[in-house]
């Protein structure tokens, strides 16, 4: 059963670059991040794992942890990451789970055998400090991921779980931001005492709240 927003996000142990890890004791009182890659030792995935790698220092900015994945074993993990290092420049400095028997792929219905037989696709699950989803994104083996519109989309997730706003198209933190059309305009005087402007009734937009 496909994992949908909102739902809890499972948890489970399993074996990782770092030892074992439970997810929900991983996370804390913080937020996540677990991503899948098909295959180790190939080459979009040696680029992507670098890549978060190097984004380690924002994700943790931003109280996140990451964790990834793929259906092989620590050996092969071990072994690759070395290469990582080598070709990306960074060194991994984030667990990665080994999943041999494809427990959390499972799990998480990682794998969707029309596109790659057995291997997980590169799935995306951002989960908020409450244990539920709160963001999901796939992709097909053949198109790396951008992690800067996942830190954007993680700013998003974070000042809306705050503030009674939501994020207009392309928006980036320091933008301005929608008020929710749930708020009456009386409520929103009393959240947004520097004003808005009503675009129209239901488009009030106004500075990015602290
Ligand atoms: C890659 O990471 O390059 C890749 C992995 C599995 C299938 C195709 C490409």
């Amino acid at each position: 059963m496909a994992i949908r927003l909102g739902d809890d996000a499972p948890d489970f142990t399993a074996d990782s670059t770092q030892g074992p890890i439970s997810l929900h004791d991983y996370l804390g009182d913080g937020w996540g991040i677990l991503f899948s890659h098909p295959k180790d030792y190939t080459p979009v995935c040696t680029t992507e794992l670098g890549r978060v790698a190097a984004l380690k220092p924002e994700f943790e900015k931003r109280g996140c942890k990451v964790l990834g994945l793929s259906v092989d074993g620590l050996k092969d993990h071990e072994g690759w990451s070395k290469d990582i290092e080598e070709t990306q420049g960074t060194a991994l400095n984030f667990p990665l789970l080994a999943d041999p028997e494809r427990k959390v792929a499972d799990l998480y219905d990682m794998i969707h055998p029309n596109e790659l037989n057995n291997l997980t696709v590169r799935s995306v699950f951002v989960i908020g400090p409450d244990k539920k989803v709160k963001l999901t994104l796939t992709y097909p083996a053949s198109t790396g991921r951008n992690f800067d519109e996942i830190l954007r989309v993680l700013d998003s997730l974070q000042l809306t779980a705050n503030h009674k706003v939501a994020t207009p198209v392309d928006w980036k933190h320091g933008d301005d931001v929608i008020i929710v059309p749930t708020l009456s305009d009386d409520e929103a005087k009393e959240r947004f005492p520097g004003g808005w402007k009503t675009v129209k009734p239901y488009l009030r937009v106004t500075k990015q709240p602290g």
